[in-house]
This record gives structure tokens, C-alpha cells and sequence, in this order.
């Protein structure tokens, strides 16, 4: 098959197209890496021509972004580039990776991810939706992210994180099958609390300093407090756990 990777130059874009390739698939990236701006206004004939011939899209963009209204407008515009270049090349499938509890959480990344599946939803391309819980390496996201200055904070939450390596190969399954719609929430094997991994992260790659637990204000902060971002009883579960993760890599 041929699948082009929106986002493949990412964490889990790299993983993927490593995972494609892997079975013999021909691996088109696209990222402004790749020379592909999703958001430029005028991209979509190019975008087009970079997937001719591609039996399938896998969408695993990203912004780093906590403003809800940059968020919305980054989902929004490069998902229909993507699904209007799709429409021109002929490509017919759309799979897109979410995460857990997005509609049930109030968080500026996550209303961005709410319009994207919306915007899939309502293309018409076949579509297929996959909702991840937070990859392991989330841990070592928020260690760098929620740093200040030699202090590095652990927001408390509720997680039941997945190996990203699993995800890329459910997402590459995906795409080797029809459209499917919303399919089952991949989550890990276990729960756990965010502030540990986080510590056990910075422990595991030498950081001696103090990592204070935080509680994070508002209507987001008590959304991963209580358990709103756990998987639903029906998810398929990975194997790795964050404790084997965080052996690998030693
Ligand atoms: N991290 C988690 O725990 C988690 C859990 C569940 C689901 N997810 C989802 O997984 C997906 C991937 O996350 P990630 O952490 O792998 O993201 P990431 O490492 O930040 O990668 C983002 C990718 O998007 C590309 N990109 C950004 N802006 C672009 C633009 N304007 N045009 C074209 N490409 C652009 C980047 O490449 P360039 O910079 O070169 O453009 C990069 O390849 C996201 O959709 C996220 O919501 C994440």
C-alpha cells in the first residue's frame, strides 16, 4: 500500500512511518518538515500531489498550543486541506488519532481535537477515528513542558497510558482495513497517577531535583483529577506498561 503520514515527521508520525515501512508499505510524510504547510491557504493542489496514488491518509498532526481558539483553527483548517486534497487525489480512506475523553474534558488542545473529529466526521471521505489514552512518553512531554526554571511540576491526574509503538501499529492495521468509523479507545495495560511518572521519568534519565505535585485550577484541572480521561470499559488494551517502558529505557 501507499500511506501518507500527516504529521510523520512527529513522536508517533516517526514511529509510525517506521512501522509501515516495516510491512512494505511506501511512506509519503507530510509536515512542513516535508516541505507540506497543512495550513497554508493555498496548499491544497500541492498537498494533492504529494498523495496521488496513496490508498490511505493517517492524520497525527499536532500543535503545541494552549489557547482553545489557535487550537480550533489548526485542527479545523489542515484536516479539511487534507480531506479536500484527498477528494483531488482520490484517496479513500481517512483515518485520524484522537484521544480519550476529549468531549468530556474542557481543555484548549482538546476543543481543537473535538472540531477535528468533527470535521472528519462530516467530510466525505471514509473515515475511521482511533482515541488513545496518553502515550508513556507523555511522562517525559510534561517533564519538559511543565518546567519552571530548575523546578519541574507534576500536575495530578488520572492516566492509563499506552506505549506509543502500539498505537502506530494499531494505526497502521487501520489502515491496512476499510473505514470503520469510531472504532474502540486503545488504552494501556494499568492506571496510574501522572505525578509518579513523571518523577520515575526524571529519576530514570538522571534528574535529582525536586518535583512538587500540582493540582491544576479549573473545570480541566478537576477533569483529570477524576477520572474523565480513563477509558471506557470497551477499550482494547496494549501490553507494555509504563514500568516496562520506563526499564527500556535504561
Ligand atoms: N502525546 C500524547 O500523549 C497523545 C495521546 C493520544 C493522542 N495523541 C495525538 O497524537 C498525535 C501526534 O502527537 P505527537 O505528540 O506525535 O505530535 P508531535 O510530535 O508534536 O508531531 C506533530 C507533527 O505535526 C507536524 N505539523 C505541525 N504543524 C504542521 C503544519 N502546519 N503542517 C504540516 N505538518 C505540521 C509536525 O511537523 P513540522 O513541525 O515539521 O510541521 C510534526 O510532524 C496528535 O494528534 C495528538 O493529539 C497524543
Amino acid at each position: 500500500m501507499r500511506i501518507a503520514i500527516a504529521g510523520g515527521t512527529g513522536l508517533l508520525g516517526g514511529k509510525l512511518a517506521h512501522e509501515a515501512k516495516e510491512r512494505g508499505h511506501e511512506v509519503r510524510p507530510l509536515s512542513r518538515a516535508t516541505g507540506i504547510d497543512l495550513t497554508a491557504p493555498d496548499g491544497v493542489a500541492e498537498t494533492a500531489a504529494r498523495i496521488d496514488g496513496c490508498d490511505a491518509v493517517i492524520d497525527v498532526l499536532s500543535i503545541g498550543t494552549q489557547n482553545e481558539a489557535t487550537s480550533i483553527a489548526f485542527f479545523e483548517s489542515a484536516t479539511r486541506s487534507l480531506l479536500s486534497a484527498e477528494k483531488q487525489a482520490g484517496v479513500g480512506h481517512h483515518i485520524a488519532l484522537s484521544i480519550v475523553g476529549v468531549d468530556r474534558a474542557p481543555a484548549a488542545y482538546y476543543a481543537g481535537k473535538v472540531a477535528q473529529e468533527r470535521a472528519v466526521q462530516e467530510g466525505s471521505i471514509p473515515w475511521t477515528i482511533l482515541r488513545a489514552t496518553q502515550f508513556h512518553e507523555f511522562a517525559a512531554q510534561m517533564f519538559t513542558v511543565a518546567a519552571r526554571g530548575p523546578i519541574h511540576l507534576a500536575p495530578r491526574m488520572r492516566t492509563q497510558p499506552v506505549a506509543a509503538d502500539e498505537v502506530a501499529r494499531r494505526l497502521v492495521d487501520l489502515a491496512e482495513a476499510p473505514a470503520h468509523g469510531r472504532v474502540p479507545d486503545l488504552a494501556g495495560p494499568q492506571e496510574e497517577s501522572l505525578v509518579d511518572m513523571i518523577r520515575r521519568y526524571a529519576r530514570a534519565t538522571g534528574h535529582r531535583g525536586w518535583i512538587p505535585a500540582v493540582s491544576l485550577p479549573g473545570p480541566f484541572g478537576r477533569a483529570m483529577r477524576d477520572g474523565r480521561l480513563l477509558p471506557a470499559a470497551d477499550a482494547t488494551i496494549g501490553r507494555q506498561s509504563f514500568t516496562e517502558w520506563i526499564a527500556s529505557l535504561r
